[in-house]
C-alpha cells in the first residue's frame, strides 16, 4: 500500500521567523496516524532552522532545487552534500518554474536525479503540459518525453525511489485545478509508462503526487482517486491552517473515507 504523501512547496516565501512559525503551526497540528507523510520545502536559507525545529517529528523536509556536482566554481549553486549536510531528506528536481526561469532542461534533471540518488536524497520530480500542449492534444507526448528524459540510465531499483509529481503548468497558481477525471487520467498514464519500462512492481510502489492549485476544498476528490498517492501543494501550503487541511483530506482518504 502506498502511503500518501502531503507536500508542500513553499517557493520564494518565507523569512527565517516566519518559516519557524508556520512549521511549528503544522507541528502542533499535525496528528500522525502513520498512513500520510508530511513533507515541507523551505527556502535553502530556512532550512537548517526548519529541521532543527522538526527533529523530533516524522515531517520529511525537502529543497527546492539542487546543483548536480558535488562541489566545485558553480557560483550561487548548492550541492547534494550541502543539502545532506542540514539534514534534508528530499529534493524537489525540474518544477516547471525552474525550467521556465532557469532553462532547466530534461537533461540537466536527469543529472540532478541521479546525483540526488547518489546521496540519497529522495528525488521529486516535477513534470507536466502547457496550456497550449494540452489544448493541442499533447499533454500525453509531453509528459512521456519529460518521463523519459528525466529518468533516463536510471535502473529499475532507482526509479522505486522517486516521486514523481505531475503539475499541469496552467494550473499552478492559477486557481484553475485540474479536475480529479482529468488528474487521474494523466497518473494512470504515467504509471502505466513506468509498469511498461520498469515492470509492474515498479510500477505498484512509483508514488505519484498531483500539485497545481490544490486547496482545503479540492484536496479530497483529488486524493480519492486511484492514482493520486498525494498533492504537492504551493499557496496552499503557506498558512498553517490550510495546509493542516489538507493534511487532514489524506488522513480521511487514508482511512477508508470515500
Ligand atoms: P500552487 O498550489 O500555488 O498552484 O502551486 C503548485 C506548485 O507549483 C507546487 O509545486
Amino acid at each position: 500500500m502506498r502511503k500518501i504523501v502531503i507536500a508542500g512547496n513553499w517557493k520564494m516565501h518565507k523569512t527565517k521567523e516566519e518559516a519557524l512559525e508556520l512549521v511549528n503551526q503544522i507541528k502542533a497540528g499535525f496528528k500522525d496516524n502513520g498512513e500520510v507523510k508530511v513533507i515541507v520545502a523551505p527556502p535553502f536559507t530556512s532550512l537548517p532552522y526548519v529541521r532543527e525545529a522538526l527533529k523530533d517529528t516524522t515531517i520529511g523536509i525537502a529543497a527546492q532545487n539542487m546543483f548536480y556536482e558535488k562541489e566545485g566554481a558553480y557560483t550561487g549553486e548548492i550541492s547534494p552534500l550541502m543539502l545532506k549536510d542540514v539534514g534534508v531528506h528530499y529534493v524537489i528536481i525540474g518544477h516547471s518554474e525552474r525550467r521556465k526561469y532557469f532553462c532547466e532542461t530534461d537533461e540537466g534533471v536527469n543529472k540532478k536525479i541521479k546525483t540526488a540518488l547518489e546521496y540519497s536524497l529522495t528525488p521529486i520530480l516535477c513534470i507536466g503540459e502547457s496550456l497550449e500542449e494540452r489544448k493541442s492534444g499533447k499533454t500525453f507526448e509531453k509528459i512521456e518525453t519529460q518521463l523519459e528524459g528525466a529518468l533516463r540510465g536510471l535502473s529499475s531499483t532507482d526509479v522505486k525511489k522517486i516521486i514523481i509529481a505531475y503539475e499541469p503548468i496552467w494550473a499552478i497558481g492559477t486557481g484553475e485545478t485540474a479536475t480529479p477525471e482529468q488528474a487521474e487520467e494523466v497518473h494512470s498514464f504515467i504509471r502505466k509508462k513506468i509498469a511498461q519500462k520498469y515492470g509492474n512492481d515498479v510500477a505498484s510502489y512509483a508514488i505519484i503526487l498531483y500539485g497545481g492549485s490544490v486547496k482545503p476544498n479540492n484536496a479530497f476528490s483529488l486524493l480519492r482517486e486511484d492514482n493520486i498517492d498525494g498533492v504537492l501543494v504551493g499557496g496552499a501550503s503557506l498558512k498553517g491552517d490550510s495546509f493542516l487541511q489538507i493534511i487532514e483530506a489524506g488522513i480521511r482518504v487514508s482511512g477508508g473515507e470515500s
